[in-house]
């Protein structure tokens, strides 16, 4: 296989996406896309773009890193005190959207947002970087600053107060965990005619429908 991304877009352009060949479970779907995507060295495949909104409907969006995908959702962390982190805390309505531009791909997720355990958040911001771990003490997310200095001598600050590799979580740094209710597959196609399947949770189980492209 040519490793060039142009190599990729012209393959991928023959791919179809048929009802009898995708999964029964659109997670399960999903992790075998995100699995191909990180075999062919897309950039970022984890980079998704989530969309809150407040209780009145006012919507915002941007990119976070998918940490885990399984059977109970998709997961990234952030700070709640954030304006995602505040307008999940009012609507847990929230969207996510991947693009795997040399596989001509998009997944679209629908669901509620839910905060994780204290647990879970300590478990995964134990093995983040020590910079890391460091700067999310700097300020909280969102909120304006005076300079870039401001959070520069803050950093040091941190830095002497936390000198080991011991740093706590702050209590608003926290995952959350996406639990889809709706989840689209757009695989692009050469005549235009682009595939679309589209999951819908009826309970306990998924319908799988086409949309017109
Ligand atoms: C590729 C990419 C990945 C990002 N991943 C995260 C992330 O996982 N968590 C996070 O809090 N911010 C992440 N950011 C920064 C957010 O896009 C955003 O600037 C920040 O979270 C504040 O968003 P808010 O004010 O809407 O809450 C990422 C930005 C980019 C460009």
């Amino acid at each position: 296989m040519g490793n060039s991304f142009s190599d990729l877009r012209r393959e991928y352009r023959h791919v179809a996406l048929h009802e009898e060949d995708v999964c029964d479970d659109p997670i399960e779907q999903f992790q075998d896309w995100f699995r191909q995507a990180v075999e062919l060295d897309v950039p970022l495949p984890n980079a998704m773009t989530l969309a809150t909104a407040t209780k009145d409907g006012k919507p915002t969006a941007r990119y976070v890193l998918l940490k885990d995908v399984s059977e109970k959702g998709f997961s990234f962390y952030t700070h709640s005190v954030s304006v995602k982190g505040q307008q999940v805390a009012e609507n847990p309505d929230v969207a996510l959207v991947f693009y795997w531009s040399q596989m001509h791909r998009q997944v679209r997720i629908e669901g509620r947002a839910y905060q994780l355990s204290d647990k879970e958040s300590d478990a995964y911001f134990n093995t983040r970087p020590y910079d890391s771990r460091l700067a999310v003490w700097v300020a909280d997310q969102s909120s304006i600053v005076e300079s870039r200095e401001f959070l520069e001598s803050r950093m040091s600050g941190i830095e002497k107060q936390y000198p080991g590799e011991r740093v706590p979580r702050p209590d608003t740094w926290v995952g959350y965990r996406v639990m889809p209710a709706a989840m689209e597959f757009w695989q692009g196609r050469e005549s235009r005619l682009h595939d679309r399947l589209l999951y819908t949770r009826d309970n306990d189980k998924w319908r799988l429908v086409r949309l017109a492209p």
